[in-house]
């Protein structure tokens, strides 16, 4: 028998400028919920300018990143802290791939994204990150 230990973990999720304006909010958290995770923190927002850069500082002198803070201040965004067994990287997996060209059909991205710059959703990539963006979002009294 092959036991693989299981981690309730947090993740920072968010629906992208692009997802709230086309109305898919709702079919974002339909499938967080049938999948069984829990919400513990969820606003609507739009954010600061000096958050967006912050939220990507990794990304800062890539040639995308000035394009990417524009876009994510562009317009309010879903931001959610989700909670259960392997989130982190479940989350990831629903979402799809970064490039929606490479996401396959039945991930958020395969279904509804076109383009790199507009993928509808974010997922933190590991818990140091989903640690330090949660941070970034919200404050611990904020988390039910
Ligand atoms: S990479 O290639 O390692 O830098 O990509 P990654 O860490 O997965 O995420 C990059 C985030 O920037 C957004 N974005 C782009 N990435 C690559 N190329 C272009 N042109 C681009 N434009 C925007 C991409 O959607 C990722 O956003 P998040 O919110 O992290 O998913």
């Amino acid at each position: 028998v092959k036991w693989r230990v299981m981690a309730l973990e947090r993740t920072y999720a968010m629906v992208k400028p692009d997802g709230v304006k086309r109305g898919l909010v709702g079919e974002v958290l339909r499938r967080l919920e049938h999948k069984g995770f829990k919400i513990v923190g969820m606003k609507l927002m739009q954010i600061p300018r000096a958050t967006a850069e912050e939220h990507y500082g990794e990304h800062r002198g890539k040639p995308f990143f000035e394009g990417l803070v524009s876009f994510i201040t562009s317009g309010p965004v879903v931001a959610m802290v989700v909670e259960g067994e392997n989130a982190i990287a479940e989350w990831r997996k629903m979402m799809g791939a970064t490039n929606p060209k490479d996401a396959a059909p039945g991930t958020l991205r395969g279904d509804f994204a076109a383009t790199i710059d507009e993928n509808i959703v974010h997922g933190s990539d590991a818990p140091e990150t989903a640690e330090r963006e949660i941070g970034i979002f919200f404050k611990p009294e904020e988390l039910l």
